[in-house]
């Protein structure tokens, strides 16, 4: 039998966090990291019908039919998702999918974008579907968002299938418009688990992101406007009629998108005083505003400054996970021992040198 194998990667974000769902419409700043999953696929079994086996949980290989509803975020449900949303665009036999993934899991850095995207592009390798990256990432979204449930934006996905090693793409989330921002030589993009998973698919962190994009609707809603990225530093002050809550979230999520853009003119400037203010002003609106930090997270970020690095805040989808920091290279080695000391339970996930094509992945 004929097997295809596609594969992507994970991302980190370098600013734009919360702008990307449907009541925030804002702009977005990931990079691919270099961490891949990687799936294989071959026809097999009744139409209608899949099986997998991922290296990660090699006990459980499953079967599914693409009828069967999603079990709470189980990953066999993201392939499900992809499988299902491709049927409705090209016949997709019966298929047997095996699963590698070098994405550590629950540390933000999207591994659930990264799966799907490789689901879609094993399934356009097998089918010969002529689908463009665009849809590659719709198809994904759709799949994570609508089948398995994820309050998850459109960022994601995008970064997953489009986004080039060594350059953050620029994506207005509302127009699914997008350009590639070259990223400064000689910084190493430095990311750090705190410790605690992030799990937008259940739990805790799905309740609060659910009040979050409520919240966002809210205020979306009250102020009569598309989306709350209409919105610039002026409009502010109308802010003062919302719930104070409400208030809180979509001054983060205007501000956050308005970073975006200033970050995208500080990079193309190569001002790094105001790239490393922006993003700290960044973890700042999410701690303080979103209030989708915690503690574990801010200290992290604190130990980062205290050290003299400002570039430094949480990535991803909050309540858990792990912290991005731009640290220039030659300093990469001496900042970690410095923030790994001030907190044990911290882990390296990778240094990537954002000049160099190879990582140095953490031990
Ligand atoms: C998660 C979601 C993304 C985005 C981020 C926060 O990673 O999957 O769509 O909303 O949170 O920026």
């Amino acid at each position: 039998m004929m097997t295809f194998t596609a594969k992507a990667p994970a991302r980190a974000n370098i600013i734009g966090e919360h702008t990307d769902y449907a009541p925030n419409g804002g702009h977005v700043l990931p990079t691919p990291l270099p961490f891949f999953t990687t799936v294989t696929i071959e026809a097999k079994g009744p139409a209608g019908q899949f099986s997998a086996v991922s290296e990660r949980y090699p006990n459980e290989p499953v079967t599914r039919s693409l009828e069967e509803q999603a079990r709470g975020g189980h990953w066999t449900d993201y392939i499900l998702g992809c499988l299902r949303v491709a049927a409705t665009k090209i016949a997709v036999p019966g298929v047997s999918l095996s699963v590698k993934s070098e994405v550590p899991i629950g540390c933000g850095i999207s591994s659930s974008a990264a799966l799907c995207v490789s689901v879609v592009r094993a399934v356009k390798a097998m089918t010969g579907a002529k689908w463009t990256d665009e849809e590659i990432a719709l198809i994904a979204y759709e799949a994570e968002h609508d089948y398995v449930g994820v309050p998850c934006g459109k960022m994601d996905q995008f970064a997953s299938s489009i986004a080039r090693p060594g350059q953050a793409l620029l994506l207005n989330t509302r127009t699914l418009e997008y350009r590639n921002v070259a990223l400064p030589p000689d910084i190493v993009l430095m990311l750090v688990s705190c410790g605690k998973q992030h799990d937008l698919a259940k739990g805790d962190s799905y309740k609060k992101r659910i009040d979050r994009m409520n919240e966002c609707i809210e205020a979306r809603d009250q102020l009569g406007v598309s989306v709350l990225a209409e919105l610039g530093y002026g409009d502010l002050p109308l802010l003062n009629k919302l719930r104070p809550v409400v208030a809180k979230r979509a001054r983060h999520v205007i501000t956050e998108n308005l970073r975006v853009l200033e970050m995208v003119d500080a990079l193309e400037k190569g001002d790094t005083g105001r790239q490393a203010e922006l993003i700290a002003q960044s973890h700042i609106s999410q701690r303080d505003d979103f209030e989708c930090s915690i503690p574990e997270i801010d200290a992290l970020v604190e130990s980062s400054n205290r050290y003299g690095i400002r570039a430094a805040r949480l990535c991803g989808g909050g309540f858990g996970g792990a912290i991005i920091a731009l640290v220039p290279s030659d300093q990469a080695t001496r900042w970690w021992k410095y923030v790994a000391k001030e907190n044990p339970n911290a882990s390296l996930i990778s240094t990537y040198a954002l000049n160099e094509t190879e990582s140095e992945h953490a031990a």
